[in-house]
């Protein structure tokens, strides 16, 4: 089994090829993809090679500039990449973040002379992953002054440096506050089916040095009543006008219990992952996966081939059990509106 290393990148994008670690198989391999098409990007969000709102955003444009610098000169290049374009949003359709990266690269394809697209769809990805960066710099900044001393922290997933190209949003913030000397002590739960928590956040966790349980999912509501934890942070995959908020199943019932518990309860979020076209959560496409991933853990069968499955990635909270979100403009509350969030 690996090391948990702090260099240990998501991804990286050399001229016509991004490599992907592949979170599949972490925490026990460090194994990487080489991705040189659209194609083999959407493969790569679908199959959860890479996952995370932010980063499935920035993989989708490499994908895309990849795609650009393999068929530069050709005569059907701009519609080429359109479909493209239209083909990579469908890959996960509940981060808004893949969506609005793909606007962007769409916007910068339109304006591009023909001989330029190939520099220019590179160059918008490489700022899309750096501002990506930014925004997680100024969650934790913001962030930071919400956690009190000593905290008990819950959260769920993996928001931090697996899930975005920067320290991460929810996670980025514990990092903070445990540089700041803050941090008692992190639960987090596994997150079932993929276990982003148990096998992404515990090895982020360790390497840092912070301090961590693992937990079953269905014990968080029953941590939360025995008064142990003090603030709850998870991350974003849509959040709409009204607050309402899509993020990995099981965050409503965190949300819940925090509200039935007097614990504050945070969002924590780049404004890439808000989608103000929406009214409420009712309008989010919730994504439904493959009932083998309830069936079964990797290569272990936990329940027979012939099981009836339902099986939601995401669950929506309702905006009013949201104590406030941690974006890169400081703390909101909704409904917000599209001037204070011009991003
Ligand atoms: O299915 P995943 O692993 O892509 O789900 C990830 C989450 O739900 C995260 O909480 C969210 O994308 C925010 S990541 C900063």
């Amino acid at each position: 089994m690996p090391e948990p290393r702090g260099d240990l990148r998501p991804l990286w994008y050399e001229p016509g090829r991004l490599i992907l670690l592949d979170q599949r198989v972490l925490p026990h391999e460090e194994r990487y993809l080489e991705v040189r098409s659209a194609e083999a990007a959407f493969e790569a969000i679908r199959e959860m090679a890479v996952r995370g709102a932010p980063l499935i955003g920035v993989t989708a444009a490499y994908g895309v500039a990849a795609e650009a610098y393999w068929h530069a000169g050709e005569p059907d290049l701009r519609q080429h990449l359109q479909n493209a374009l239209r083909h990579l949003a469908e890959a996960r359709p509940t981060a808004v973040n893949l969506r609005w990266a793909l606007e962007r690269l769409r916007r910068v394809l339109e304006a591009a002379p023909d001989a330029e697209i190939p520099a220019r769809m590179e160059a918008e990805a490489r700022r899309l992953e750096q501002e990506e960066r930014e925004r997680c710099e100024a969650i934790a900044r913001h962030g930071l002054a919400l956690v009190p001393e000593g905290a008990r922290i819950l959260t769920i997933c993996n928001t931090g440096r697996l899930a975005t190209p920067g320290i991460g949003t929810a996670l980025g913030i514990i990092y903070r506050a445990f540089e700041a000397g803050r941090v008692r002590m992190v639960y987090v739960p596994e997150t079932r089916p993929w276990l982003q928590g148990a096998r992404l956040t515990t090895f982020e966790l360790s390497h840092a040095g912070v301090p961590h349980r693992l937990i079953v999912d269905s014990m968080a509501p029953y941590l939360i009543s025995l008064g142990q934890v003090d603030l709850v942070i998870v991350g974003a995959d849509r959040i709409a006008r009204n607050g309402d908020t899509a993020n990995k199943i099981g965050t409503l019932s965190l949300a819940l219990a925090a509200r039935q518990f007097g614990v504050p309860f945070y969002v924590a979020a780049p404004l890439s992952s808000f989608d103000l076209s929406l009214a409420s959560g009712r309008e989010i496409p919730v994504e439904e996966r493959a009932g083998d991933e309830v069936r079964r853990f990797q290569d272990c069968a936990t329940a027979t081939p012939e099981v009836a499955t339902l099986n939601y990635a995401f669950d929506i909270t309702p905006g009013d059990l949201i104590t406030g979100f941690i974006t890169e403009q400081g703390l909101l509350t909704p409904p917000f509106d599209t001037e204070e969030i011009a991003r």
